[in-house]
Order: C-alpha cells, then structure tokens, then sequence
C-alpha cells in the first residue's frame, strides 16, 4: 500500500497518473506489497475471469517476472505511469518496497520503470 500521501490527476504521460501530495525526500518508502491489502492474483485465475475484468486486470496489475503471478495494489498505487526517468525504483524482494530515486516536490508525478518489474510490460506500453 502507498505509505506517502499522493492525489490522482491527468498525467502528461497517459490518462491518469499519481501525484505526490507532500515532499518526499530521496530514499523514503513509498510503497510496500502490504499483504491482506494488496493480492496476488494466478495467471490462471485470470483467465478464468470474464472478458471485461481480465482487460481491467491486464490494464492495473503488474505480473512479477520472477513469479509470473499478477499483483493488484488495493489503492491508487495502480495509477503508477512508466517513465524512462523514473522518481522512483524498486528494492531487491519480491515484495518492494518502492523508494524514492530523487527528492520528489509536491505536484510531481510518481512514476516508475515497468521494465524492470513487469513481465507485460511490452503489452502495457503498446498503447490502447
Ligand atoms: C497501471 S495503468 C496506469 C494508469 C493509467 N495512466 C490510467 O489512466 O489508467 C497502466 C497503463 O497506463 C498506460 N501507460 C503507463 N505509462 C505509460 C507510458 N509511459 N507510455 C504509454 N502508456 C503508458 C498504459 O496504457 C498501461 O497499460
């Protein structure tokens, strides 16, 4: 869950993106896979679900390349845009945490490298 508070507004990037809504200085945690909060989802669960949900589920969650299991953050964490630049970077751990690359001001969007989480990330990148 996101552990910094943040608002949602339109990305430059795509659609929606998510914002800091306070300072947060380099190296502080700003998400951490919170187990009962966030899931984990199965491929084949995935599948199973209706055509409308899977699109949803295709769209919001990232699927671990370690795993090959789907992660769906229960909070606007699902809003991360990609960026070449990312503010942000992913600790070593199959569960984050997510921590601040840079000092980030207020208003800045949050964003992060799918390259280097997500075994879709081609798909997520191809646009819609
Ligand atoms: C987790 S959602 C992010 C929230 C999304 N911006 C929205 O409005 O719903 C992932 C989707 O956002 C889009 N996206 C994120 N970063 C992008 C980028 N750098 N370039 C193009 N599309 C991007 C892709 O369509 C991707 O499937």
């Amino acid at each position: 869950m996101l552990l910094v508070k943040t608002q949602l507004g339109p990305s430059p990037i795509h659609g929606i993106g998510i914002f800091a809504n306070e300072f947060i200085a380099k190296g502080t945690v700003i998400w951490e896979f919170t187990p009962g909060f966030d899931v984990y989802v199965n491929p084949d669960e995935v599948q199973r679900l209706p055509a409308a949900a899977q699109v949803q589920m295709l769209k919001y969650c990232h699927r671990e390349r370690e795993t090959g299991q789907y992660v769906l953050c229960a909070d606007d964490a699902r809003f991360f845009n990609h960026s070449d630049q990312p503010n942000t970077y992913d600790l070593p751990g199959r569960e984050g945490p997510t921590v601040a690359a840079r000092d980030i001001q207020v208003g800045e969007e949050l964003t992060c490298d799918y390259f280097t989480f997500d075994a879709d990330v081609l798909d997520k990148l191809r646009g819609d």
